[in-house]
């Protein structure tokens, strides 16, 4: 294996299934049991904001409770012991890569324990309950907090970090992601035109297939892991 400098490690719902959270794809995800349009676009929150705070709220107790999976804690050793900036983004909104002691993660789709004052930005970090009647620490407006997760039709957070890191990336690590959603199902292209190894870790080969050099098929808590034990040796 060769030496590299700069590692981005793109992760999706699968690299949290082993940890016993739903994805949102599969025949039991989260899309099957809501409609994207009631709970992740910004004309639902608009339309119905108690019912779309309810679906973070139930959310956050799902997440709150899970653990992370061996291929979380294989990134925390990688960037503990590999001589490169490794940075982690991830379409999660779950908390696992901090759990396990990730560091540089950047939650492009926000995440499930912040809200965001529409009225002045203050970001509200809790598991807890935010809905139309909390009031904003910062402001002290009422009934302004939206959950801080990236609709459907919203910008992604942190692009200008992940425009820089695509930029200079040389190995490219795709980790349970369906490569359905743009923009970050580009971003392996865009590592690949900038002269990145590209590697997927999925179940299946996905509709991105095309742009990976290596797909490592199964589940990512083995995959990762062995890969990442490799790549150690190597170094
Ligand atoms: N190991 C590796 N891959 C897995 C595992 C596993 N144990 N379990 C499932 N997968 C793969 C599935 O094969 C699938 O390709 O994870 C992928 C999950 O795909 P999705 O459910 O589409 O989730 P994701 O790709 O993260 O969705 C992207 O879509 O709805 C939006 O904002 C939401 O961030 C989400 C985005």
């Amino acid at each position: 294996m060769n030496s590299y400098k700069n590692i981005i490690i793109l992760t999706g719902a699968g690299i949290s299934a082993e940890s016993g959270l739903a994805t949102f794809r599969a025949s039991n995800g989260l899309w099957n049991n809501h409609k994207v349009e009631d709970v992740a676009t910004i004309e639902a929150f608009e339309r119905n904001p108690d019912y779309v705070h309810d679906f973070y709220n139930e959310l956050k107790l799902e997440l709150i409770k899970a653990q992370p999976n061996p291929a979380h804690l294989a990134i925390t050793k990688l960037q503990q012991n590999y001589p490169a900036k490794i940075s982690v983004i991830t379409q999660n909104v779950d908390t696992l890569h901090e759990k396990a002691g990730n560091q540089n993660i950047y939650h492009i789709h926000g995440q499930i324990n912040q809200s965001v004052c529409l009225n002045c930005g203050h970001i509200l970090e809790t598991f807890g309950d935010v809905d139309t009647q909390t009031q904003c620490h910062n402001c002290h407006v009422t009934g302004m907090m939206k959950p801080n997760i990236v609709f459907f039709g919203e910008n992604l957070l942190c692009m200008d970090t992940v425009e820089q890191l695509l930029s200079s990336c040389d190995l490219f690590l795709s980790v349970g992601t369906s490569g359905v959603v743009f923009p970050a199902a580009s971003f392996v292209q865009i590592a690949k035109y900038n002269g990145a190894k590209t590697f997927e870790f999925n179940l299946e080969p996905t509709s991105n297939n095309f742009y990976f050099d290596k797909h490592i098929m199964g589940p990512a808590g083995t995959t990762l892991p062995a890969f990442i034990e490799e790549l150690l040796k190597s170094s």
